[in-house]
């Protein structure tokens, strides 16, 4: 066969494997061509004994005439073949990222099935709340334990042994002489061992007493503590910043009254009540026909209490108050039974999305 065929039928036989290859390739996109893939094929033809290198070996065949036409020619071929090896390689790699893509894809737009949820326990929302209110006024929110010592829930509060105060918490006492904290006033006592006045902090909690367990009373309840401390605090600060937390906890401006009360921290003690959101003043159920409703008490902080904190009460004042959280938050979500709310029952806990 001359020259001049012989690249004419390598020329066609190079298509034609290319066709397959590329056939191969569409069945099975991610192998690169199958077996008889694109590295054989440059083999094949390009390779040290590949058909276009044995072409070029018979160059000298042609005659001197010829043979500017035939290189012209067999350079031609290879490169086409180089060529048609490259986009061939080319569209087989873009061909197998698509297919991978394909593979890959997930559609992000589907619906799961949701999982179900937790929302906040209606306590800690109003605890969060009340945090947030406070922390924006400037005070601190202080932790304590929940096993304290007699020093700590009693004594540094002035209320020694034996004092009949003492029978106003019904305390656990643990066998190492410990006791689960009565109140959250401790907190207090604890503040003002850690910061130097002024300052103010809030101290939210659980409490624990030994209580007969009915509708109103629980063993476990919750209080927050609050306590600001500065040269010169006077009742004014402390009305205006027990209205400021009702009027919070209750979304509008409410109505405040002070009564004497007696706990033996404060001097003087007092009662802070608001007027009955329920019926506004003439008296109802709730207020028990007072139209006022108990809320918060409250008071100057004793100058023994501020001396265990080794704070000088001839310098130094400040108001304190101890807020209850459960008769809160059953009067804001109107819960008919404090047991409810430590239950765990989801029918009850669902109601608070
Ligand atoms: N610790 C008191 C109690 O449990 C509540 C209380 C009353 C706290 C007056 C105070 C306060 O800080 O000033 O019952």
């Amino acid at each position: 066969m001359s020259i001049l065929h012989a690249i004419e039928s390598v020329r066609a036989e190079f298509q034609r494997t290319l066709r397959a290859v590329l056939e191969e390739a569409g069945k099975n996109a991610a192998a690169g061509g199958g077996p008889g893939g694109i590295e054989s094929l440059r083999v094949r033809f390009l390779g040290r004994k590949g058909q276009v290198t044995a072409l070029m070996a018979r160059l000298k065949e042609a005659s001197a005439e010829e043979r500017p036409q035939v290189g012209k020619a067999l350079n031609q071929l290879r490169q086409e073949i180089e060529e048609g090896i490259q986009k061939t390689q080319d569209s087989l790699e873009a061909l197998a990222c698509e297919e991978e893509l394909r593979s890959e894809w997930v559609d992000i737009t589907l619906d799961l099935e949701r999982r179900p949820l937790g929302s906040l326990h209606p306590l800690t929302r109003i605890q969060y709340d009340l945090e947030d209110a406070f922390t924006s006024m400037g005070f601190e929110v202080l932790d304590g334990p929940h096993v304290e010592t007699d020093y700590f829930n009693f004594e540094a509060l002035n209320i020694p042994a034996h004092h009949p105060a003492r029978d106003m918490q019904d305390t656990f006492y643990l066998e190492d002489g410990n006791l689960l904290r009565t109140h959250t006033s401790p907190i207090q006592v604890r503040g003002m061992m850690r910061l130097r006045p002024p300052f103010k902090i809030i101290g939210p909690g659980k409490v624990f007493r030994c209580e007969r367990i009915d509708a109103s009373h629980e063993v476990t309840f919750h209080q927050l503590e609050g306590m600001m401390v500065d040269r010169d605090i006077k009742v004014a600060h402390l009305i205006y910043f027990g209205k400021a937390l009702l009027s919070r906890i209750f979304k509008k401006e409410v109505e405040v009254r002070l009564r004497p009360g007696y706990f033996p921290f404060v001097e003087p003690g007092f009662e802070l009540d608001i007027r009955c959101l329920i019926c506004g003043g003439p008296g109802c159920q709730v207020c028990k026909g007072v139209g006022w409703v108990e809320l918060l008490p409250c008071g100057l902080i004793h100058p023994n209490v501020l001396r265990s904190g080794k704070i000088d009460p001839e310098e130094y004042s400040g108001f304190a108050f101890g807020l209850g959280l459960d008769r809160l938050v059953m009067m804001k979500f109107q819960i008919d039974d404090i047991r409810h709310l430590h239950s765990a029952d989801l029918r009850f806990l669902k109601q608070f999305p």
